[in-house]
């Protein structure tokens, strides 16, 4: 009651001031506003092509397998809700700033305060208990739905180790092991054939994230998480790591290759074979075993047995290098080996300094591990 006269008669005070006058009606300033606008438009068109190509730019509204199918769902229904409560908070809103808006006239009257209903108190508490209600059953009823999947007896299950900056990927039931590039059978009708992944890290946090497939899963040092997914339609499957890990944090690829039915089989025929043994490249293959690159990978059935980097015994049917950094060519694969560094900066391979010759020659190897 106090603040309220005092606030009557701070009014009044300012009244009586000589130099007091209504302030005149604010107008609208379109400029500014179309200015902004405009702008918006131009940022938008010149980050647009920035993407690049539109078909490597993976896209969670268009899951192609479940998870991410029932994700989408969940997610979609709960933008409804919001949407709803936006258009009718933004409708109420313009309704009382254009209908209640200040008019000439005004300045000697206050509108009429009132304070408290009960019926509008108890519609503005329980409405948003039941919408809360809702969205926490539906959405807890698909995290139960995604996390109480068990692996059934033959689905394929992998290990996948997160490395600054690489993907390590094991499939401890089949033997393999490769880096990078994730291999999965296709469901269809007649064979549902879903795979399991164990997840761990070895070094930081990552986060294991391919949009149309699954959600994101956080790759924990000293933890192992686990995820599934059921892709329907073949293909490759671009992927991110999700969590800042480091400098190379944004060339921490995923690739996800799903085979149809019945050529998972036989990429896997082909990584169980050992590392092939070519007489052409003995040169190279002298170096690589001479210097320090064995220390760090594996080439199965010879004496390079080192954990560190990927396992190398197939590097020549993996799509790209350095985790997605470059595309698996002679060149790509000649620059990185000259120098790691220049294409992927802080990555953990060094520099050994060879000449020209004896990357070639290194080269030469490498192309023989098909
Ligand atoms: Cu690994 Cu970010």
């Amino acid at each position: 009651m106090l603040s309220h006269s005092k606030r009557e008669e701070n009014e009044l005070d300012r009244r009586a001031n000589p130099w007091w006058k209504p302030a005149p009606p604010k107008r609208l300033r379109w400029r500014p506003l179309l200015s902004f606008a405009a702008s918006m438009v131009v940022i938008a068109g010149l980050v647009h092509p920035a993407l690049g190509n539109p078909a490597q730019v993976t896209n969670l509204l268009q899951p192609l397998s479940q998870p991410a199918q029932e994700i989408k769902e969940l997610s979609l229904l709960v933008l409804a809700i919001c949407a709803v409560i936006f258009l009718i908070v933004v409708g109420l809103l313009v309704y009382a700033v254009v209908r209640f808006r200040h008019r000439p006239g005004d300045e000697a009257s206050e509108p009429p305060q009132i304070y408290g209903s009960n019926q509008i108190e108890t519609a503005w508490t329980v409405l948003p208990i039941l919408i809360v209600f809702v969205l926490i059953l539906v959405t807890s009823r698909t995290i139960a739905d995604i996390q109480n999947r068990k692996a059934a007896p033959g689905a394929v299950q992998a290990t996948v180790v997160g490395h600054q900056w690489w993907w390590e990927i094991r499939y401890p039931e089949l033997g393999i092991v490769t880096a990078n590039e994730l291999h999965v059978p296709a469901s269809d009708g007649n064979r549902r054939q879903p795979t399991f992944l164990k997840l761990q890290s070895a070094d930081v946090a990552h986060s294991f994230w391919v949009p149309q497939l699954a959600g994101k899963t956080d790759v924990i040092p000293g933890r192992e998480n686990a995820m599934w997914f059921e892709p329907t339609q073949p293909g490759t499957y671009l992927g991110n790591c999700a969590e800042y890990c480091g400098m190379q944090h944004a060339r921490m690829l995923i690739r996800v290759i799903v085979h149809p039915p019945g050529e998972f089989e036989r990429w896997v025929a082909e990584q169980k074979r050992a590392a092939a043994e070519e007489p052409s490249a003995q040169a190279g293959r002298k170096l690589f075993f001479a210097n320090s690159c064995v220390s760090c990978h594996a080439i199965r059935g010879t004496s390079a047995q080192g954990a560190f980097g990927p396992d190398l015994t197939h590097l020549m049917s993996r799509e790209t290098l350095a985790s997605g950094a470059a595309p698996n060519t002679p060149e790509g694969l000649r620059a990185w080996v000259r120098d790691p560094q220049k294409l992927k900066v802080g990555c953990l391979m060094p520099n050994l300094q060879m000449s020209d010759v004896e990357v070639d020659q290194i080269v030469s190897y490498l192309q023989t591990l098909k």
